[in-house]
């Protein structure tokens, strides 16, 4: 099929190894689908463990003189991508539409978001200090140094198939390490369009290798590899536990961006239509489709009607269409199973005395879409209530004390965002500091930067993506016991 976009280059049905656009050894595709029609909008090399192992070796080969390249070389090198992701935006995010469906003007945003992670990186490669520690004999110093991890892994979601793998490539590169990728198999082309741009930009071969193919063939050869030493995952916990069982074997570095299952808490002093428009934003999002979405609303007793009523009116608003609809809002879930997750979250919330007040079903247009849903009555038997949707279901519960909803807000093994609503400065810090999450949105359903070390807590995950916290995690440190210092 051939993509409304200016610059066909950058649509690539290949895998990209060691510089190198290729097909997979053995000649054998894979079909890429638009989530809206299920028409096929390409095919990718369906690459297994030979050419894992080619694109690891490389990555190997290429990291040893890129880890001695000075700062400015590599930041260089990292402004100049960042330029050309920013240049080529509407095509990337167009690609983005016709593989993932979300709506144009979300993935506009998400390239800038992107390019966001590539500046950021570009200029904290500068700023990878060490530190001298006073001695602790009369001729010692100690000296630290931090150094690449090596050879990255990464595995990205179809979600955010652009930003997710920004948000790791960025840092790694910026620290002095390779990677191999390997994208969702949904959502190839964002990853394939990227390596392009990155080789444009002056990147050396072998730094950043794209494999498209099978997930268990291909996540088998890189955690089994010696020289890959660490992985970053984005995904479910499910697949997160499983890759941090393999990756056990060489001990290897993880960082794991995983499930997450938000409560966003609207306290009776909270300032309600600034909650309802952070409440739609947070759950509304992507059709429903980030870790960070809204899965539980709770709402304080003595307001939840008005909250109801006014958050109904908003969410009805919310147009379903395909994502090169001007109008869209909402675009198609990603696939079947996608779809009967949703199904059986509203039906499971109906069957336990939840109100369907908006949606509830299919949407007309068929397929994939399904309706921007409100439930009311929301109770802790629910499915909902323990489990991630992924999807546009808003449970509204109702709470009466702040103790109550913290208790119930923890009560998860997930830890990702969370979200509340006060006007109450003293209840701020304290539902802050007592929420167990790795990001809390105060009067705010929007917590996402490249400036914020993003991340979980409990079974969502570990290490931090972004901010000046984020490179620590490609990096490795070192001290230099040093003798002999005469006095
Ligand atoms: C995610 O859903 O995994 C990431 C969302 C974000 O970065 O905002």
């Amino acid at each position: 099929m051939k993509l409304e976009i200016k610059n066909q280059s950058l649509f690539i049905e290949k895998a990209y190894i060691n510089g190198q656009w290729v097909d997979a050894d053995d000649s054998s595709t894979l079909d890429v689908l638009n989530p809206v029609n299920q028409e096929i909008i390409g095919r990718v090399p369906n690459c297994g463990a030979t050419e894992t192992n080619v694109a690891i070796n490389a990555a190997a080969e290429a990291q040893k003189k890129w880890q001695k390249s000075h700062a400015k070389e590599k930041a260089s090198i990292l402004r100049d991508f960042y330029n050309l992701i920013c240049s080529n935006q509407d095509d990337l995010a167009r690609i983005l539409t016709y593989e993932q469906g979300k709506p144009l003007a979300e993935a506009i945003g998400e390239i800038a978001y992107s390019a966001s992670f590539i500046e950021w990186f570009s200029e904290e490669t500068k700023r990878i200090y060490g530190d001298v520690i006073p001695g602790h004999m009369h001729d010692r110093r100690t000296i630290v140094i931090k150094q690449p991890v090596g050879v990255v892994a990464a595995i990205t979601p179809w979600n955010f198939p652009s930003a997710m793998l920004a948000r790791k490539v960025g840092p790694a590169l910026a620290a002095g390490c390779s990677l191999v990728c390997k994208p969702a198999k949904q959502t190839p082309f964002s990853a394939l369009a990227f390596a392009y741009l990155a080789e444009e930009a002056g990147l050396p071969k072998g730094l950043l290798n794209v494999l498209t193919g099978n997930a268990q063939t291909i996540g088998k050869a890189l955690t089994d590899s010696t020289l890959v030493r660490k992985l970053t995952f984005t995904g479910s916990t499910e697949i997160g536990k499983m890759l941090l069982k393999e990756c056990a074997k060489t001990v290897k570095r993880v960082s794991m961006e995983l499930g997450g299952h938000a409560p966003f808490i609207v306290f009776e002093d909270a300032d309600i239509e600034a909650a309802i428009a952070g409440a739609i934003a947070a759950k509304y999002r992507n059709t429903g489709q980030t870790c960070v979405c809204a899965n539980r609303i709770y709402v304080h007793q003595d307001i939840y009607e008005q909250f109801s009523e006014g958050f109904v009116k908003e969410a009805r608003k919310l147009q379903t269409s395909q994502g090169f609809d001007p109008l869209a809002d909402q675009g198609p879930l990603i696939d079947e199973a996608a779809l009967a997750k949703v199904e059986e979250h509203v039906a499971d919330a109906k069957n336990h005395g939840g109100q369907v007040v908006l949606g509830g079903q299919p949407h007309e247009l068929g397929g994939l879409f399904y309706e921007p849903t409100v439930i009311k009555n929301a109770n802790d038997e629910m499915l909902v209530s323990y489990e991630e949707t992924f999807g546009p279901v808003a449970p509204l519960f109702s709470f009466s004390t702040e103790e109550e909803v913290i208790e119930r807000a923890n009560n998860t093994p997930f830890g990702l965002a969370s979200y509340f609503y006060t006007s109450d400065l003293a209840k701020s810090w304290r539902v802050s500091e007592q929420l167990e999450y790795g990001i809390v949105g105060l009067n705010t359903g929007i917590i996402s930067t490249e400036m914020a070390p993003f991340g979980g807590v409990k079974e969502s995950g570990m290490g931090r993506e972004g901010s000046k916290y984020g490179i620590d995690d490609y990096l490795e440190i070192k001290y230099i016991s040093l003798a002999g210092i005469e006095e």
